[in-house]
């Protein structure tokens, strides 16, 4: 037998125990260093790019560089070098600035790597996932009977309630795809959808002209009758609907889809029910909100992201159904080599991932660190902030063009101020705070959106203060 000694490992990227602690405490206090300053400081970048460029190529990998040095220069240029969803003057899209106790989760993930695709793996974070799953599906008076997986995002689980629907649609769906079909299939949202649902369409291989961008009711909610009219016209044209997608939570307006009528519909006509709850769906942490999704329960399935208003580190997305049978059909494989292989528990039978992070600890600390009652107090936090930002406008002569009860605002300027893009351009220039343009009912709006829970009386003026700059 050869006794000799296997080559060290590579200390560059397993060093010994005391650098990494050496370098892992420094590492803690040079991020919350940096944290107060982003804080404080341009919620655009300012990093010069063509210079950032110059300087990327200096990285060749040729010779190994200190990891500390290359820590620090990391740091710096994150610092200079993104629009800052940390800062509280962030009002931007849906990204939130991250909460603590999900940053430690991807601490400790990173620490333990877990792999989640197998419960045999990972005994502990598989049930510890599926017990956050469970409570979340109770929140939403989801049946008893429900089950659900962390997914990476809100697009990856509106993925899996499509090919849900497929599979449920036609015994053959699985192994023939589309083919099954006697005709081409069709699903329903609104146009105010998130568009995403384009590229899923693609990537499901029904094709981009399966979805019906059905009209709004001109305040930004699906249109019951338009959707109604949208489906007979495709039977009697041959088609086969699908799915009607109700969005709970508009990406532009906040707008809540008439969820009751959505699932009438839905029941009458035989077709799977999904809500696309991926930001709005954080309002059944809140006692006082959670009402405003009353007909959630009634779906076949819900995308909720806790990487939106629930505020955990991205990706971190919630897919729920009724339907557990149906994901262990779409995701089922047979392989001798994983640990184990039970159907509707093991994460690689249920869901579109094999490797899986473990996802669902940073909503499991979020929860255990707040309680509902902390995360509803924050979800409650964010819709003041919105109310306030709202009153300011009003008394300046701006007009408000959504009515959302949740935390988007979409304002309009006062005559005088210009175009909404140009005053955008300017805001977002500034520094001073971060919104975005967008399209609500076929106007120009300035979204204005409370991402960041941190968000205080002094980043509310800073905001009023640099939308109304020379005015
Ligand atoms: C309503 C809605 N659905 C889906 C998505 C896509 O989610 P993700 O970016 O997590 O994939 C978004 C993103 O903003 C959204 O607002």
């Amino acid at each position: 037998m050869n006794q000799k000694s296997l080559p060290d490992a590579i200390p560059a990227l397993f060093p010994k125990a005391s650098d990494r602690d050496r370098i892992g405490s420094w590492l803690t206090l040079e991020l919350e260093e940096s944290l107060r300053r982003v804080q404080k400081g341009s919620v655009a970048p300012t990093i010069d790019m063509q210079k950032f460029r110059a300087e990327l190529e200096t990285f060749d990998f040729s010779k190994p560089r200190p990891l500390e040095d290359a820590l620090r220069w990391t740091i710096e240029r994150m610092e200079h070098g993104i629009v800052q969803m940390a800062n509280p003057r962030y009002f931007g899209l849906f990204n939130p600035g991250a909460n603590f106790p999900a940053q430690c989760a991807d601490r400790i993930a990173g620490t333990f790597n877990p792999q989640l695709a197998s419960s045999a793996s990972s005994p502990v974070p598989v049930a510890l996932e599926s017990h956050v799953i469970r409570a979340v599906a109770r929140r939403a008076n989801f049946g008893e009977e429900s089950t659900g997986h962390f997914a990476t995002g809100g697009s990856e689980a509106n993925y899996t309630a499509l090919l849900c629907a497929l599979t449920a649609a036609h015994a053959n769906f699985s192994n023939q795809g589309v083919r099954a079909f006697a005709g081409p299939v069709k699903f329903y949202t609104s146009r105010d959808c998130h568009i995403a649902w384009l590229k899923i369409a693609h990537q499901a291989g029904v094709g981009r002209a399966a979805l019906r961008l059905v009209d709004t009711d001109g305040c930004g909610r699906m249109d019951p009758q338009a959707l109604l009219r949208a489906i007979d016209e495709d039977r009697a044209a041959g088609a086969i609907p699908l799915m009607v997608v109700a969005t709970a939570g508009t990406t532009g307006g906040g707008m809540i889809d008439p969820l009751q009528a959505c699932a009438d519909i839905a029941e009458q006509q035989e077709l799977w029910l999904h809500i696309d709850a991926a930001w709005g769906g954080a309002a059944l942490a809140s006692n006082r909100l959670r009402g405003v999704l009353d007909g959630i329960e009634r779906a076949d399935s819900i995308t909720i992201d806790a990487h939106k208003w629930l505020a955990t580190t991205m990706g971190c997305a919630i897919f729920l159904t009724t339907r557990g049978d149906l994901l262990s059909e779409a995701f089922h494989a047979s392989t001798s080599f994983m640990p184990s292989s039970i159907s509707g528990v093991d994460p690689y039978l249920n869901s579109v991932q094999w490797s899986r992070r473990f996802l669902g600890l940073r909503l499991f600390l979020a929860l255990t660190a707040a309680g509902w009652e902390g995360l509803g107090a924050h979800v409650e936090r964010g819709v003041a902030v919105i109310e306030r930002i709202k009153e300011r406008l009003l008394a300046l002569g701006w007009k408000i063009a959504n009515d959302s009860p949740l935390a988007v605002l979409d304002a309009i300027p006062p005559a005088g101020f210009g175009d909404v893009r140009t005053l955008v351009r300017r805001v977002v220039a500034s520094g001073r705070a971060w919104v975005a343009p967008t399209l609500f009912e076929g106007r120009d709006v300035v979204r204005i959106c409370a991402a960041n829970g941190e968000t205080g009386t002094e980043d509310v003026n800073a905001l009023i203060a640099a939308l109304n700059e020379g005015h």
